[in-house]
């Protein structure tokens, strides 16, 4: 089995875990969709939002609304699209009339996120808004840290966080909107820096981030 089909199917086999285990039941009923992740399962980059609205719900696929539109304008600011990267959230079924998960929902969901890292292995989590910032750096502000790199242990791998802003926040927020240019244009920068560290590691010489 090649490993993007081992990869494929880990996270088959999460997703039937997350219907058997019957996380979130409430979330479940309601759902039409379990909303897993789209793009590139052999990306470095994973972006990890907050939970599917409408659009995703009824599609199946993450950030699919306006605050995916936006993302994808981002994406394309850095020459970058969804088949660049891989996109996903922390909770996998829409809450109620968008509400913003519940603690327990997050940690319902939270050891399926992680099974979903360790079956992509991504070198860099972009964490889009608080929900999926919390996890990774507890006790931080995004106002504070946003766009800054933060270079984590995470089972048996390092991996770079880079916390930025939820586009939907800055959709609304013109200010925002200018801040989350320059902080895709500072990850733009780390993908890079990632990319040619893979190249230095195959020819023999390690720079740090
Ligand atoms: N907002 C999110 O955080 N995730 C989506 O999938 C859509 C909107």
């Amino acid at each position: 089995m090649s490993m993007t089909n081992r990869k494929q199917a880990f996270l088959e086999q999460i997703k039937a875990d997350i219907v058997s285990n019957n996380i979130c039941p409430d979330l479940a009923r309601e759902a039409t969709n379990l909303v897993m992740g789209d793009g590139n399962i052999d990306a470095d980059v994973v972006f990890i939002g907050e939970a599917p609205g409408k659009k995703e719900d009824l599609s199946g696929l993450p950030f699919m609304g306006a605050a995916g539109k936006f993302l994808n304008e981002m994406l394309a600011t850095i020459d970058l699209d969804r088949s660049d990267v891989y996109i996903t959230n922390i909770v996998k079924y829409r809450p109620p009339n968008n509400r913003d998960p519940k603690i327990s929902e997050k940690e319902a969901f939270w050891p399926y996120l992680v099974r979903q890292l360790d079956a992509i292995q991504p070198r860099v989590v972009v964490t889009l808004g608080r929900h999926s910032m919390e996890y990774f750096l507890p006790n931080q502000k995004i106002g504070d840290i946003h766009g800054q790199p933060s270079q984590i242990k995470f089972g048996e791998t390092e991996l770079t966080i880079v916390p930025l802003y939820h586009p939907a926040a800055a959709l609304y927020n013109g200010g925002l909107r200018s801040t989350l240019v320059e902080d895709f244009n500072k990850l733009s920068k780390i993908i890079d820096f990632h990319k040619n560290e893979k190249e230095n590691i195959k020819y023999g010489s390690k720079k740090t981030l």
